[in-house]
Protein backbone atom coordinates (compact mmCIF):
# COMPACT_ATOMS: atom_id res chain seq x y z
CA UNK A 1 0.00 0.00 0.00
CA UNK A 2 1.05 3.18 -0.33
CA UNK A 3 2.21 5.62 2.31
CA UNK A 4 1.91 9.35 2.95
CA UNK A 5 4.40 11.23 4.90
CA UNK A 6 3.83 14.82 6.31
CA UNK A 7 6.30 17.11 7.02
CA UNK A 8 5.49 20.35 9.25
CA UNK A 9 6.26 22.82 11.42
CA UNK A 10 4.01 25.06 13.43
CA UNK A 11 4.46 26.96 16.25
CA UNK A 12 0.29 27.33 17.65
CA UNK A 13 -0.99 24.22 16.00
CA UNK A 14 -2.77 24.79 12.99
CA UNK A 15 -0.48 23.48 10.95
CA UNK A 16 0.24 20.72 13.36
CA UNK A 17 -3.93 19.90 13.14
CA UNK A 18 -4.27 20.24 9.01
CA UNK A 19 -1.23 17.88 9.56
CA UNK A 20 -3.13 15.51 11.55
CA UNK A 21 -6.15 15.34 9.50
CA UNK A 22 -4.16 14.78 5.97
CA UNK A 23 -2.55 11.82 7.60
CA UNK A 24 -5.80 10.40 8.46
CA UNK A 25 -7.40 10.72 5.25
CA UNK A 26 -4.07 9.41 3.68
CA UNK A 27 -3.31 6.65 5.79
CA UNK A 28 -1.28 4.84 5.98
CA UNK A 29 0.84 7.87 7.04
CA UNK A 30 3.12 9.36 9.40
CA UNK A 31 3.08 13.37 10.10
CA UNK A 32 6.14 14.63 11.99
CA UNK A 33 7.91 17.95 12.51
CA UNK A 34 11.07 18.62 10.71
CA UNK A 35 13.28 17.52 13.69
CA UNK A 36 11.68 13.96 13.80
CA UNK A 37 12.55 13.27 10.28
CA UNK A 38 14.36 10.18 10.27
CA UNK A 39 16.07 8.54 7.10
CA UNK A 40 14.00 5.72 6.75
CA UNK A 41 10.92 7.75 5.59
CA UNK A 42 12.82 8.07 2.08
CA UNK A 43 10.67 5.09 0.89
CA UNK A 44 7.18 6.79 1.23
CA UNK A 45 5.75 7.42 -1.69
CA UNK A 46 3.78 10.99 -1.08
CA UNK A 47 6.02 13.63 0.90
CA UNK A 48 3.28 16.76 1.76
CA UNK A 49 5.27 19.89 3.32
CA UNK A 50 3.45 22.56 5.16
CA UNK A 51 4.53 25.61 7.09
CA UNK A 52 2.17 28.65 8.76
CA UNK A 53 3.57 32.07 7.53
CA UNK A 54 5.04 33.77 9.90
CA UNK A 55 5.92 38.16 8.73
CA UNK A 56 5.75 36.77 5.08
CA UNK A 57 8.02 33.72 5.37
CA UNK A 58 7.31 30.38 5.56
CA UNK A 59 8.90 28.64 9.11
CA UNK A 60 12.85 28.39 8.21
CA UNK A 61 13.28 24.30 9.41
CA UNK A 62 10.91 23.90 6.43
CA UNK A 63 12.79 25.86 3.92
CA UNK A 64 15.85 24.36 5.33
CA UNK A 65 14.07 20.52 5.15
CA UNK A 66 13.36 21.41 1.31
CA UNK A 67 17.22 22.18 0.57
CA UNK A 68 18.89 19.40 2.53
CA UNK A 69 16.07 16.80 1.47
CA UNK A 70 16.16 17.87 -2.12
CA UNK A 71 17.75 15.06 -3.71
CA UNK A 72 15.58 12.31 -2.84
CA UNK A 73 12.85 14.28 -2.82
CA UNK A 74 13.39 15.38 -6.30
CA UNK A 75 11.99 11.83 -7.73
CA UNK A 76 9.01 11.53 -5.47
CA UNK A 77 5.74 12.78 -5.24
CA UNK A 78 5.63 15.97 -3.19
CA UNK A 79 3.07 18.14 -2.57
CA UNK A 80 3.17 21.45 -0.33
CA UNK A 81 0.31 23.40 1.93
CA UNK A 82 0.74 26.73 3.57
CA UNK A 83 -1.29 27.79 6.48
CA UNK A 84 -1.91 31.62 6.66
CA UNK A 85 -4.23 34.61 7.74
CA UNK A 86 -3.90 36.16 3.64
CA UNK A 87 -4.51 33.22 1.02
CA UNK A 88 -2.16 35.44 -0.90
CA UNK A 89 0.73 35.70 1.24
CA UNK A 90 0.12 31.70 1.64
CA UNK A 91 -0.02 30.73 -2.05
CA UNK A 92 3.36 33.12 -3.27
CA UNK A 93 5.24 31.25 -0.10
CA UNK A 94 4.09 27.97 -1.71
CA UNK A 95 5.36 29.20 -4.87
CA UNK A 96 8.57 29.75 -3.21
CA UNK A 97 9.03 26.38 -1.96
CA UNK A 98 8.01 24.81 -5.28
CA UNK A 99 11.13 27.32 -6.82
CA UNK A 100 13.45 25.32 -4.06
CA UNK A 101 11.99 21.81 -5.31
CA UNK A 102 12.69 22.53 -8.87
CA UNK A 103 9.65 21.55 -9.97
CA UNK A 104 5.83 21.94 -10.15
CA UNK A 105 3.77 19.99 -7.66
CA UNK A 106 0.17 19.85 -6.35
CA UNK A 107 0.15 22.88 -3.57
CA UNK A 108 -3.03 24.83 -1.54
CA UNK A 109 -2.96 27.85 0.56
CA UNK A 110 -5.20 26.83 3.78
CA UNK A 111 -6.74 29.40 6.33
CA UNK A 112 -4.88 29.37 9.29
CA UNK A 113 -6.43 30.93 12.62
CA UNK A 114 -5.06 33.70 14.99
CA UNK A 115 -5.35 33.91 18.78
CA UNK A 116 -3.56 36.97 20.24
CA UNK A 117 -3.65 35.86 24.16
CA UNK A 118 -2.07 32.38 23.21
CA UNK A 119 1.16 33.95 21.55
CA UNK A 120 4.65 34.58 22.96
CA UNK A 121 6.17 37.69 23.29
CA UNK A 122 8.41 37.80 20.60
CA UNK A 123 5.11 36.98 18.33
CA UNK A 124 2.60 39.34 19.90
CA UNK A 125 5.63 42.05 18.89
CA UNK A 126 6.22 41.05 15.42
CA UNK A 127 2.26 40.66 14.89
CA UNK A 128 2.36 44.25 16.12
CA UNK A 129 4.90 45.61 13.91
CA UNK A 130 3.58 43.39 11.03
CA UNK A 131 0.05 44.41 11.58
CA UNK A 132 1.06 48.26 11.28
CA UNK A 133 3.75 47.72 8.23
CA UNK A 134 0.84 46.01 6.51
CA UNK A 135 -2.38 47.08 7.71
CA UNK A 136 -3.15 43.82 8.82
CA UNK A 137 -6.12 44.09 12.00
CA UNK A 138 -5.29 43.04 15.18
CA UNK A 139 -7.88 40.64 16.31
CA UNK A 140 -8.18 36.57 17.06
CA UNK A 141 -9.17 35.06 13.42
CA UNK A 142 -10.09 31.95 12.57
CA UNK A 143 -10.00 30.95 9.13
CA UNK A 144 -9.40 27.50 9.28
CA UNK A 145 -12.21 25.50 7.16
CA UNK A 146 -12.04 21.56 7.80
CA UNK A 147 -13.65 20.71 4.60
CA UNK A 148 -11.30 23.09 2.49
CA UNK A 149 -8.54 20.51 4.46
CA UNK A 150 -10.36 17.27 3.63
CA UNK A 151 -11.30 18.52 0.10
CA UNK A 152 -7.55 18.84 -0.50
CA UNK A 153 -6.64 15.31 1.23
CA UNK A 154 -9.19 13.58 -1.19
CA UNK A 155 -7.56 15.30 -4.03
CA UNK A 156 -4.03 14.19 -2.95
CA UNK A 157 -5.22 10.71 -2.37
CA UNK A 158 -6.49 10.48 -6.23
CA UNK A 159 -3.72 11.61 -7.36
CA UNK A 160 -1.33 9.50 -4.47
CA UNK A 161 -3.50 6.40 -5.26
CA UNK A 162 -2.86 6.75 -9.29
CA UNK A 163 1.02 6.24 -8.42
CA UNK A 164 -0.33 1.91 -7.78
CA UNK A 165 1.41 -0.31 -10.58
CA UNK A 166 -1.74 -1.00 -12.74
CA UNK A 167 -3.21 -4.10 -13.42
CA UNK A 168 -3.97 -4.28 -16.89
CA UNK A 169 -7.94 -3.69 -17.30
CA UNK A 170 -9.15 -6.65 -18.01
CA UNK A 171 -7.24 -8.56 -15.58
CA UNK A 172 -8.38 -6.90 -12.76
CA UNK A 173 -12.05 -6.29 -14.09
CA UNK A 174 -12.01 -9.94 -14.12
CA UNK A 175 -10.70 -10.47 -10.74
CA UNK A 176 -13.44 -8.01 -9.56
CA UNK A 177 -16.07 -10.14 -11.30
CA UNK A 178 -15.01 -13.24 -9.46
CA UNK A 179 -14.57 -11.89 -6.32
CA UNK A 180 -18.42 -9.91 -6.71
CA UNK A 181 -20.13 -13.25 -7.85
CA UNK A 182 -18.55 -15.33 -5.29
CA UNK A 183 -20.06 -13.24 -2.63
CA UNK A 184 -23.76 -12.41 -1.70
CA UNK A 185 -23.55 -10.11 1.02
CA UNK A 186 -22.75 -6.43 1.05
CA UNK A 187 -22.94 -3.43 3.55
CA UNK A 188 -24.98 -1.17 1.56
CA UNK A 189 -23.96 2.29 2.81
CA UNK A 190 -27.07 5.40 2.25
CA UNK A 191 -26.93 9.01 3.40
CA UNK A 192 -28.98 12.41 3.46
CA UNK A 193 -27.54 14.75 5.52
CA UNK A 194 -27.44 13.94 9.05
CA UNK A 195 -28.92 10.51 7.95
CA UNK A 196 -26.39 7.64 7.53
CA UNK A 197 -27.36 4.38 7.56
CA UNK A 198 -25.33 1.13 7.04
CA UNK A 199 -27.81 -2.14 5.73
CA UNK A 200 -26.33 -5.64 5.50
CA UNK A 201 -27.97 -7.47 2.37
CA UNK A 202 -27.68 -10.19 -0.20
CA UNK A 203 -26.75 -8.92 -3.80
CA UNK A 204 -26.34 -10.27 -6.76
CA UNK A 205 -24.07 -8.67 -9.70
CA UNK A 206 -24.47 -8.72 -12.56
CA UNK A 207 -22.90 -6.25 -15.73
CA UNK A 208 -21.92 -3.02 -14.29
CA UNK A 209 -24.81 -3.67 -11.77
CA UNK A 210 -26.24 -5.03 -8.56
CA UNK A 211 -29.16 -5.75 -7.70
CA UNK A 212 -30.66 -6.02 -4.15
CA UNK A 213 -34.42 -7.22 -3.15
CA UNK A 214 -35.85 -5.03 0.02
CA UNK A 215 -39.29 -4.99 1.51
CA UNK A 216 -38.45 -1.64 2.69
CA UNK A 217 -36.90 0.24 5.40
CA UNK A 218 -34.79 3.53 6.63
CA UNK A 219 -32.66 3.23 3.73
CA UNK A 220 -34.96 4.40 1.36
CA UNK A 221 -35.76 7.25 3.19
CA UNK A 222 -32.02 8.25 2.06
CA UNK A 223 -32.64 6.92 -1.34
CA UNK A 224 -35.34 8.69 -1.90
CA UNK A 225 -33.38 11.76 -1.28
CA UNK A 226 -29.89 10.64 -2.62
CA UNK A 227 -28.79 7.82 -4.95
CA UNK A 228 -25.27 7.99 -4.28
CA UNK A 229 -24.02 5.26 -2.43
CA UNK A 230 -21.59 3.40 -1.38
CA UNK A 231 -21.51 -0.68 -0.59
CA UNK A 232 -18.45 -2.80 0.73
CA UNK A 233 -18.43 -6.55 0.04
CA UNK A 234 -15.36 -8.19 2.12
CA UNK A 235 -14.14 -11.44 3.85
CA UNK A 236 -12.93 -11.46 7.58
CA UNK A 237 -10.17 -10.44 8.64
CA UNK A 238 -7.50 -12.82 9.23
CA UNK A 239 -3.76 -11.43 8.54
CA UNK A 240 -2.30 -8.43 6.62
CA UNK A 241 -1.37 -11.02 4.42
CA UNK A 242 -4.87 -11.98 3.49
CA UNK A 243 -6.77 -8.71 2.91
CA UNK A 244 -9.82 -8.85 0.79
CA UNK A 245 -12.47 -6.48 0.41
CA UNK A 246 -13.78 -3.42 -1.61
CA UNK A 247 -15.24 -0.60 -1.76
CA UNK A 248 -17.94 0.27 -4.72
CA UNK A 249 -19.24 3.68 -5.07
CA UNK A 250 -22.40 3.94 -7.53
CA UNK A 251 -25.38 5.30 -8.32
CA UNK A 252 -29.36 4.07 -6.56
CA UNK A 253 -32.53 3.75 -8.65
CA UNK A 254 -35.65 1.56 -8.29
CA UNK A 255 -36.53 -1.28 -10.65
CA UNK A 256 -40.11 0.28 -12.16
CA UNK A 257 -40.74 -1.50 -15.60
CA UNK A 258 -42.27 -4.96 -15.03
CA UNK A 259 -40.01 -6.51 -17.78
CA UNK A 260 -37.13 -5.65 -15.91
CA UNK A 261 -38.32 -6.30 -12.39
CA UNK A 262 -39.14 -10.03 -14.49
CA UNK A 263 -35.73 -10.19 -15.61
CA UNK A 264 -34.41 -9.24 -12.29
CA UNK A 265 -36.46 -11.49 -10.35
CA UNK A 266 -35.71 -14.94 -12.96
CA UNK A 267 -32.20 -14.13 -13.06
CA UNK A 268 -31.34 -14.23 -9.04
CA UNK A 269 -32.84 -17.64 -9.36
CA UNK A 270 -36.61 -16.58 -8.00
CA UNK A 271 -39.56 -17.43 -9.44
CA UNK A 272 -41.82 -14.00 -9.99
CA UNK A 273 -45.31 -15.43 -9.21
CA UNK A 274 -43.65 -16.93 -5.80
CA UNK A 275 -42.22 -13.03 -5.23
CA UNK A 276 -45.72 -11.11 -6.68
CA UNK A 277 -47.56 -13.40 -3.97
CA UNK A 278 -45.80 -12.32 -0.94
CA UNK A 279 -48.65 -10.06 1.30
CA UNK A 280 -46.21 -7.19 1.05
CA UNK A 281 -44.22 -5.43 -1.86
CA UNK A 282 -40.71 -6.94 -2.47
CA UNK A 283 -38.88 -3.63 -4.54
CA UNK A 284 -35.52 -4.32 -6.32
CA UNK A 285 -33.10 -1.65 -5.75
CA UNK A 286 -30.33 -1.40 -8.90
CA UNK A 287 -27.03 0.03 -8.26
CA UNK A 288 -24.84 1.22 -11.53
CA UNK A 289 -21.30 0.81 -10.29
CA UNK A 290 -18.79 4.02 -11.01
CA UNK A 291 -15.83 2.93 -9.13
CA UNK A 292 -14.24 -0.11 -7.40
CA UNK A 293 -11.12 0.07 -4.73
CA UNK A 294 -9.97 -3.44 -4.20
CA UNK A 295 -7.77 -3.96 -1.81
CA UNK A 296 -7.28 -8.03 -2.25
CA UNK A 297 -3.61 -9.59 -1.32
CA UNK A 298 -3.81 -11.65 -4.01
CA UNK A 299 -2.69 -8.78 -6.51
CA UNK A 300 0.49 -8.35 -4.34
CA UNK A 301 1.25 -11.95 -5.11
CA UNK A 302 0.97 -11.67 -8.50
CA UNK A 303 3.33 -8.49 -8.76
CA UNK A 304 1.04 -5.60 -8.77
CA UNK A 305 -0.41 -2.93 -5.81
CA UNK A 306 -2.16 -4.41 -2.79
CA UNK A 307 -5.28 -1.90 -4.12
CA UNK A 308 -6.49 -1.65 -7.48
CA UNK A 309 -9.16 1.20 -8.88
CA UNK A 310 -11.32 0.02 -11.29
CA UNK A 311 -13.73 2.86 -13.44
CA UNK A 312 -16.61 1.59 -14.86
CA UNK A 313 -17.83 3.52 -18.19
C1 LIG B 1 3.84 36.89 14.51
C2 LIG B 1 2.90 36.41 13.46
C3 LIG B 1 3.10 36.75 12.14
C4 LIG B 1 2.22 36.33 11.14
N1 LIG B 1 2.43 36.69 9.85
C5 LIG B 1 1.56 36.35 8.89
C6 LIG B 1 1.76 36.74 7.55
O1 LIG B 1 2.73 37.38 7.19
N2 LIG B 1 0.82 36.41 6.63
C7 LIG B 1 -0.27 35.69 6.96
O2 LIG B 1 -1.10 35.43 6.10
N3 LIG B 1 -0.45 35.23 8.22
C8 LIG B 1 0.43 35.55 9.19
N4 LIG B 1 0.26 35.10 10.47
C9 LIG B 1 -0.82 34.15 10.75
C10 LIG B 1 -0.32 32.69 10.78
O3 LIG B 1 0.15 32.29 9.54
C11 LIG B 1 -1.46 31.77 11.22
O4 LIG B 1 -1.78 32.16 12.51
C12 LIG B 1 -1.08 30.30 11.15
O5 LIG B 1 -2.27 29.55 11.12
C13 LIG B 1 -0.26 29.85 12.35
O6 LIG B 1 0.03 28.48 12.24
P1 LIG B 1 0.54 27.60 13.47
O7 LIG B 1 -0.56 27.64 14.53
O8 LIG B 1 0.68 26.23 12.89
O9 LIG B 1 1.82 28.16 13.96
C14 LIG B 1 1.11 35.52 11.48
C15 LIG B 1 0.92 35.15 12.81
C16 LIG B 1 1.80 35.60 13.80
C17 LIG B 1 1.56 35.20 15.21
Amino acid sequence: MLKTLIIYESKYGTTRKVAKYLSLVLGPARYCTTSQFQPEYEDFDLVIVGSPIYSGKILPPVSRFLEDQAEWLEGKLVALFSTSISPEDGYEKLVDMEKILGKDVPKKALGGTLKLDSLDSDDQRDLELFSEMVGFPLEDMDLFNLEEVLEYALELKNIRDNLLPAMPTAELQEAVERFLKSHNTCTLSTSFQERVRSTPIEYTYHQGHLYLLSEGGEKFANLLRNNQVSVAVYEDYTTMNNLAGMQISGEASLVETEDEYQDIISMKGLNVNMIRNLPFNMNIIKIKVNRIEFLYSEFARKGYGTKQILNFQ
